[in-house]
């Protein structure tokens, strides 16, 4: 990723007031663009995030011989029901989790040979969790010891659906055996333990897929023949959640962001916060290409701390390092367990976000797979936080820069364009102090 010279700094800030928008959730995005690739004919996505990660999975699809084009807010998908061409090029997907592990199944069944790569980041995270499975449907997949970069051969037809149970909560591998068994004959059946974002099936049942859930338990009937439809983009709640914390942990504050994405295995963050006290109402909900849309009313609070459970890990994976932020404003000691997979993020969040909170003043306590917080009503701050190229770590920590006693500088902003390339402007539009600094 190419480093600004300058980089940005947030001070404590008056009160938070204001209505605005979120940027377009970013799962539904880079789904969205994968999924009516693939449709038989054209389809027409509003709102799409046109961040970092989301360029990623677009470039990577007009490699794959895939026509896009744009018309104001509104761009246009010429699916080819599932035939690509062979790329020249390696399909690069930057810093993107998402992009790549739903790309790499998606291809694995369509008898392409490509070459996967992505940035230093991505490149370190694991990837056996989806090659194994993958594997199991005879994908032909060669890899650097589960590392990128990643390599798919052409089989020849020879895929076969399976029926998997997911080790762990996660919606990438889940999404990346689902586009992977989309076309082969038979039923692709996957049994979660603890459920993740359904964004995959909810799309693909949109979409007119044959796929159904049961207590858990995923039933895709193949093949299927998609048939496009228009799809507009939620608002992020990922990205809602730095203001909606912005606004608890500000006095006076009083936000709305309107169209915000609720879907269930996303929010778990409000349930938390309103067992912390937190003034949240949700308001004007709706239903939009199957997703539940709402708006998000934020009063500042008092915050309490809280003890959250492991089996609700998978409902808030992106908001930890946020929740943590609140948690730190909040009076007592809050508990968190069940941290695992924050290790295996775009950076080991567990260790950056502790280090960061302790650099600024917060009592902190890390264990192996759980974190103590000893919050205060007043935080120090003061400090220059090493975010190890993370978008969430920059963001939640120039958050808690809002209500410290003295400025936070993070080392780095320009990986912020990867989820939300405006978080400065916006925060700023509602009244909170985020600055440029030359490095
Ligand atoms: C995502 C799933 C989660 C999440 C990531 C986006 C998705 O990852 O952390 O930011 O869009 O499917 P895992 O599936 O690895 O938990």
């Amino acid at each position: 990723m190419t480093k600004n010279t300058f980089t940005l700094k947030s001070l404590k800030s008056k009160c938070l007031v204001g209505k605005l928008s979120v940027p377009a959730d970013k799962s539904i995005s880079i789904r969205a663009l994968l999924i009516s690739s693939i449709c038989f004919g054209n389809t027409k996505i509003s709102n799409l995030l046109e961040s970092e990660d989301v360029k990623n999975t677009l470039n990577c699809l007009k490699k794959l011989g895939i026509k896009i084009s744009k018309k104001g807010n509104q761009f246009e998908i010429f699916g080819q029901g599932g035939f690509f061409d062979h790329p020249k090029e390696d399909l690069f997907l930057g810093n993107s989790g998402t992009g790549l592990r739903l790309l790499v199944g998606l291809l694995s069944s369509r008898n392409i040979s490509a070459n996967f790569t992505g940035d230093e980041s991505l490149s370190s995270r694991p990837m056996m969790r989806i090659i194994e499975p993958l594997i199991k449907m005879n994908a032909l997949v060669k890899h650097n010891n589960g590392c990128l970069p990643i390599k798919i051969e052409n089989n020849n037809d020879s895929s076969l659906p399976i029926t998997y149970s997911l080790k762990i909560g996660s919606a990438q591998v889940k999404s990346a055996i689902l586009l992977a068994g989309l076309n082969l004959r038979g039923t692709t059946i996957i049994k979660e333990k603890i459920p993740s974002r359904d964004h995959t099936e909810i799309l693909l049942n949109y979409l007119g897929a044959n796929i159904s859930k049961e207590k858990n338990v995923i039933t895709l009937k193949s093949p299927n023949f998609l048939k496009p439809k228009d799809i507009f983009i939620p608002g992020d709640f990922s990205s809602a959640a730095f203001l909606i914390v912005a606004a608890l942990i500000t006095k006076g504050s009083k936000i709305i962001l309107k169209n915000v994405g609720l879907n269930f295995y996303r929010t778990g963050l409000l349930d938390v916060l309103k067992k912390m006290n937190a003034k949240i109402n949700i308001l004007n909900k709706d239903i939009i290409n199957g997703e539940l849309i709402g708006d998000i009313f934020v009063e500042s609070s008092s915050l309490i701390s809280t003890d959250v459970d492991s089996s609700l890990a998978p409902r808030l994976i992106d908001e930890f390092p946020i929740l943590f932020v609140a948690a730190s404003y909040a009076s007592g000691k809050s508990i968190f367990r069940g941290l695992e997979e924050l290790k295996f993020k775009e950076s080991d969040r567990l260790k950056t976000m502790a280090d960061a909170l302790k650099n600024a003043g917060v009592e902190i306590h890390l264990k192996k797979n759980s974190l103590e917080v000893m919050g205060n009503k007043k935080q120090k701050g003061g400090s220059y936080v090493v975010t190890k190229n993370d978008h969430r770590i920059a963001m939640s920590m120039l958050t808690f820069g809002l209500a410290a006693e003295k400025s936070i500088t993070i080392d780095d902003s320009s990986m912020i364009k990867t989820s939300f390339p405006k978080f400065r402007e916006t925060m700023n539009s509602l009244n909170a102090t985020i600055s440029n600094v030359s490095k």
